[in-house]
């Protein structure tokens, strides 16, 4: 979608000059407006299929196989629903609600959120977590969506059967330099070194089917929450994404 919107704008621009560009820039945002109106719909009609897939699975308890399609039409509006929130969340950032909130909770809902994908390609997770479940200064919603995007490019750049490591380590003590670490740990494909700088940009993609909007929205909601993010990354070997929080009463002043 993204490529052809910036094509029809490049072709006003070029025919028309100055008033080829103002057309062009309305043209679209008229079509971005069209997309979020069709992601609204999209979402409502994905909570019906949803529910009706639910009620199959249920209905169909004792047939395995068909019980089975019913799983696969469930996980399939999971995913659907992913790239439908990507685009709204994008559209519309909203204020971050920030309480406290409990890290590792929260990493093992996007853990839940993100079971299809490791359960269709045999994903071994394997959680590092910190002895104390490190609080921070959050908005919760919008931190699941950081973890699960992060779990998903874990997934989507893996081969079936590896492994997909998750750990969480706070430092600095009690003192003003107290930080928490969240580190997402694949042993996927990696990240080409030319990419690097790009990975963060809206709309960059190297998948046939992908938005490019996932690591935008978490840079961008990391930046809210006055957190950072780094990535490693060695071809053919795997990624890490670190995202560290800094000391939670300085989320607090800023917010
Ligand atoms: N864990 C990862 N391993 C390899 N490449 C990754 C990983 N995470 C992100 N990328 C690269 O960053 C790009 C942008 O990611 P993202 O913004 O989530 O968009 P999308 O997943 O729709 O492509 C991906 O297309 C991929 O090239
Ligand atoms: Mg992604």
């Amino acid at each position: 979608m993204t490529p052809k919107m910036l094509s029809v704008r490049h072709n006003l621009v070029d025919q028309r000059g100055g008033q080829g560009e103002r057309e062009g820039a309305s043209v679209l945002s008229a079509l971005g407006e069209m997309a979020i109106t069709l992601a609204h719909e999209m979402r409502n009609l994905l909570g019906s299929v949803e529910l009706c897939a639910d009620i199959l699975a249920v209905e169909l308890k004792d047939d395995m196989q068909r019980r089975d399609l019913a799983q696969t039409l469930i996980e399939g509006v999971y995913a659907l629903n992913g790239i439908v929130t990507n685009l709204l969340t994008f559209a519309h950032p909203c204020r971050p609600r920030f309480a406290q909130v409990a890290l590792h909770a929260v990493l093992d809902e996007a853990i839940v959120c993100g079971g299809y994908a490791l359960k269709e390609k045999r994903i071994t997770l394997v959680k590092k977590y910190a002895p104390a479940d490190p609080v921070t200064c959050a908005d919760r919603e919008l931190l699941k969506h950081v973890f699960l995007n992060l779990i998903l490019n874990a997934v989507q750049a893996m081969p079936e059967g590896r492994h997909l490591t998750i750990s969480t380590r706070v430092s600095g003590g009690k003192s003003s330099t107290r930080r928490t670490e969240v580190r997402v740990e694949d042993a996927g494909m990696g990240i080409r070194p030319e990419h690097l700088d790009r990975i963060f940009e809206p709309f960059f993609t190297t998948k046939a089917r992908g938005t490019g909007l996932g690591l935008a929205l978490v840079r961008r909601i990391l930046d809210q929450h006055r957190a950072a993010i780094q990535v490693e990354s060695e071809l053919g070997r795997g990624t890490i994404f670190t995202i560290v929080f800094p000391d939670p009463t300085k989320v607090m002043k800023v917010r």
